[in-house]
């Protein structure tokens, strides 16, 4: 919830005189809702492509306050990002409703960027991997071969979202691998395919150490997205 449609216009006008295409790096930047259409107008002649911070699992209705995949279509959207933590922890988004939002994103040709992650206090309790496997098992279970096109994953330890405190590359590479096996127990072939991306913290100043892991094919940046100078670092850093 950051930047007027305004802020946001002059945020992406920045990117894209910044901005030099590479064939092996995909930008993405998700504005709020209000901003999308702004948005697209901008991006729609770049390489840059446009995302949304969710989306409801139904296709129209009553769902007051809700946006459907269809609304996000009309507006140039071409990715979606899904059981962010914050949406998790305030907008009760369970697992099952990660899977249906995600199903209605594959079906409606979205891509989903399926967020998962621990809190502080399980990482500190041991519990990380056995929570990481319940929410890869719960968002991805069901899907299979062409319905693995366009996820991506991100790991994002809440501990490390918007407080300074990034996972160490190691640490991060630890789970990052784990989720690569866990999505090849639910399809080999998806596990080869699908980017995992790390979020929390990501800077300038950390983002090669942590892109230089094996099993880290991207990143999914919050607070270092709001400044131009910064996000472009980040995607020169990758
Ligand atoms: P951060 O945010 O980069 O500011 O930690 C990450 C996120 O919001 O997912």
């Amino acid at each position: 919830m950051n930047g007027t449609i305004s802020e946001t216009e002059s945020l992406i006008s920045s990117l894209i005189s910044g901005y030099e295409p590479r064939d092996n790096c995909q930008v993405v930047v998700c504005p709020p809702y209000i901003s999308l259409l702004a948005a697209f107008k901008l991006l729609k002649d770049s390489k840059i492509a446009l995302g949304a911070q969710e989306l409801s699992e139904h296709k129209n209705g009553a769902f007051t306050g809700e946006i459907s995949a269809e609304m996000l279509l009309t507006v140039g959207v071409s990715f979606v990002i899904i059981g962010h933590s914050e949406r998790r922890q305030y907008h009760s988004e369970t697992d099952q409703r990660v899977h249906d939002r995600a199903k209605t994103a594959i079906e409606a040709g979205l891509s989903p960027i399926i967020c998962v992650g621990e809190t502080l206090s399980q990482r500190e309790s041991g519990e990380t991997k056995e929570l990481i496997k319940t929410q890869i098992y719960g968002a991805l279970q069901g899907f299979s071969g062409d319905d693995f096109k366009n996820i991506s994953i991100a790991y994002e330890p809440i501990w490390a979202i918007g407080t300074g405190k990034t996972a160490s590359p190691e640490m991060a590479e630890e789970v990052h691998s784990f989720i690569r096996e866990q999505i090849a127990e639910i399809d080999k072939k998806a596990a080869e395919i699908t980017p995992i991306l790390y979020g929390g913290s990501v800077k300038p100043d950390n983002a090669k150490e942590l892109l230089a892991q094996p099993n880290i094919d991207g990143a999914l940046v919050g607070g270092a997205s709001l400044v131009a100078e910064d996000f472009l670092k980040i995607i020169n850093a990758f």
